[in-house]
């Protein structure tokens, strides 16, 4: 009695030890394959490593899915151009501005705020992908997130001349050029979905 006792706590205790070595693989090897996945569509964007850094945070998110891939990267931008947006507002409040630099930044935040509509459709339809509206929401997509990469494009054009403030031009200039680069990998991700899809 005692001794089968003792044989039932050792096969009970080397059971959960199998079964918590099998989870732990099994997860370090979905981890891995869903993080890989993440690597290898971003070799279908222009700025790779910052697709790679961007969205290897959301590869649990993601798992192997393309469309998720896709949809992951304009909520990614989406964020971005808010927070930079958001950034922008409050540096033309508290920045001594030119009066050439308070119009560059005024028409670069209307710009910003184009692109954030279009992202925002595009997230919406996006999210409603099905056999019977695919092509036509695909194609919203594609034509908002390509309208939104040449909004974001044109915001840095005021701010082009030497006698804009060296510090706002290089602080808003950096940051949009992160949004112009997520917009652009976000495209390229929608359109490799859009291309497998069939
Ligand atoms: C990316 O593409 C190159 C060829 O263009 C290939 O050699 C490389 O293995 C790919 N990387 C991944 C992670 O798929
Ligand atoms: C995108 O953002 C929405 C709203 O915040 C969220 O519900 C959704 O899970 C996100 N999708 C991906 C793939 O990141």
């Amino acid at each position: 009695m005692a001794g089968s006792c003792r044989f039932n706590h050792h096969f009970l205790t080397s059971l959960l030890i199998t079964i918590a070595i099998t989870t732990l693989v099994k997860s370090v090897h979905t981890t891995t394959t869903n993080t890989e996945f993440v690597k290898s569509s971003c070799n279908f964007t222009q700025y790779q490593r910052l697709c790679v850094a961007s969205l290897s945070t959301q590869a649990s998110l993601i798992q192997t899915s393309p469309k998720l891939m896709a949809h992951a990267a304009l909520n990614i931008t989406l964020a971005s151009a808010k927070a930079t947006s958001v950034m922008m507002v409050r540096l033309s409040r508290t920045s001594p501005l030119k009066p050439r630099e308070a119009s560059a930044m005024r028409d670069c935040v209307e710009e910003l705020g184009d692109t954030l509509e279009e992202l925002r459709k595009s997230i919406g339809e996006m999210g409603q992908l099905s056999g019977s509206n695919y092509e036509l929401y695909m194609s919203d997509v594609q034509t908002w997130v390509s309208a939104a990469l040449t909004d974001v494009t044109t915001c840095t054009d005021g701010f082009e001349g030497d006698d804009m403030n060296g510090k706002v031009k290089v602080l808003v200039r950096r940051r949009i050029l992160v949004i112009t680069q997520l917009t652009s990998n976000a495209l390229a991700l929608i359109n490799h979905f859009a291309s497998i899809h069939g």
